[in-house]
């Protein structure tokens, strides 16, 4: 288990190898069991892609996917150590259940409510306004870490006690009686389970699911110390790295998606000049299998052509993407299916002609025999170049011709 390091795959896979009480906390923020599309834009503004959340199957397929992946965070936790479950209104309760399964109810320390402001339209019901957070330890015994955190007081409160200690409780007669001021007393009240933290980032947020930092300060520093080992599985633009490097605690992200893994990468290394070493899972035909359909296009275009990704409107109109303009800027398809057939062919030659090129490539898990008499018969009557390339050939290092 390498730290301060990104593993780039399945964390399930990747946690599986990870020796058993090796990490002091883990927060973890999965992909809810929302069924909506995050929209996308990456720092440079150049990229606009759909981002995937949704589920099939219903909530008893997310908790089983959840399952294996919890059982795995308390296998690895150290016995001082915690985790927090970041989740909202459609899955929680249930895994609130799942929690208390794996961890036991005795470890059970806190559901916090992070609450934030934001339009939600609809005036049917409340607004929905906060996620929860649901808070264990490894085991209930006292050597567990925990630094107390203290809050502002309200309005309320320091306009009746200034910021002299609240009393600690009454005497026989009814008398306040004013309990002992200590250094830590001065710096508020013991913070409670309900955190008022904005949704948005001071910083312009990169990803529509990117946590605030406050918040991950919050958390890491009540429940690790400098130098422990902090983990997030579900790491996503890397909001738990950038924060613990800046406690000093030692940091492991793991994240499915190749592009979350770089674009994670690059925020380290500009916002904080750290270059942390990207561990690849073994790239093969079942890992490629597993991609969203946004990553798998840019594992195609950007990882093995070393080319462009096309924006949505002209991905719409048939290319995904083109090779560098040094060999030639040609544009490449992707098709995420297997047996790919004639019609594919007839189809990707308009989008050739639209941007002047008698050279493009088309690639697929497989192709049906058809494609390829298509492609032959192309070329001899018109010319036109279409290379077809599986998925297979691109893994063995087979891309451009
Ligand atoms: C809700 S986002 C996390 C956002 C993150 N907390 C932040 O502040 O940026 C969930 C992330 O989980 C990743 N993910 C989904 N399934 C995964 C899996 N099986 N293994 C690792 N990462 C996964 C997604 O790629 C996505 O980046």
């Amino acid at each position: 288990m390498e730290v301060n390091a990104i593993y780039e795959g399945d964390n399930l896979e990747i946690l599986s190898k990870f020796p058993s009480e090796s990490v002091d906390l883990i927060y973890l923020d999965p992909p809810f069991f929302s069924n909506r599309h995050y929209e996308v834009i990456w720092k440079d503004g150049a990229e606009l892609r759909a981002f995937q959340d949704r589920w099939q199957g219903g909530i008893e397929h997310y908790i089983t996917w959840m399952e294996p992946r919890l059982r795995e965070c308390n296998r690895i936790l150290k016995k001082t150590g915690s985790i927090y479950l970041h989740c909202d209104w459609h899955a929680d309760a249930h895994l609130r259940i799942l929690m208390d399964n794996i961890f036991g109810e005795n470890n059970f320390r806190n559901e916090i409510i992070w609450h934030y402001r934001k339009w939600s339209g609809g005036w049917q019901q409340f607004q929905r306004n906060h996620d929860v957070l649901l808070f264990y330890s490894k085991t209930d015994n006292d050597k567990r870490v925990f630094n107390k955190m203290f809050m502002e007081r309200s309005e309320s409160t320091l306009k009746r006690f200034g910021n002299a200690k609240i009393i600690s409780g009454y005497d026989d007669n009814g008398k306040r009686i004013p309990a002992k001021m200590s250094k830590e007393d001065s710096e508020g009240v013991p913070m409670d389970d309900v955190w008022d933290i904005g949704r948005v980032p001071p910083i312009k947020q990169m990803f529509p699911t990117q946590k605030p930092e406050p918040l991950l300060k919050r958390i890491i520093k009540a429940s690790s110390n400098e130098g422990s080992i902090v983990l997030d599985p579900f790491c996503g633009c890397g909001t738990t790295l950038v924060v613990s490097q800046k406690l000093k605690r030692r940091w492991i992200g793991i994240d499915i998606s190749p592009t979350a893994c770089k674009v994670m990468a690059r925020r380290l290394r500009q916002d904080l000049g750290v270059s942390p070493q990207i561990i690849k899972g073994k790239v093969d035909l079942k890992y490629v299998q597993k991609l969203n359909p946004f990553d798998f296009q840019n594992w195609v275009v950007v990882d093995k052509f070393l080319g462009n990704v096309s924006g949505t409107k002209s991905g719409d109109m048939g290319i995904d993407g083109v090779t560098p303009q040094i060999s030639g800027g040609y544009p490449i398809q992707v098709k995420q299916s297997e047996g790919v057939g004639r019609n594919v062919i007839d189809n990707f030659q308009p989008a050739m002609d639209r941007v002047h090129k008698k050279k493009g490539y088309i690639v697929a898990f497989s192709f049906a025999k058809g494609a390829y008499e298509e492609v032959a018969r192309v070329k001899n009557q018109k010319g036109i170049t279409i290379i077809l390339r599986t998925v297979q050939e691109l893994i063995d290092g087979k891309v451009e011709e």
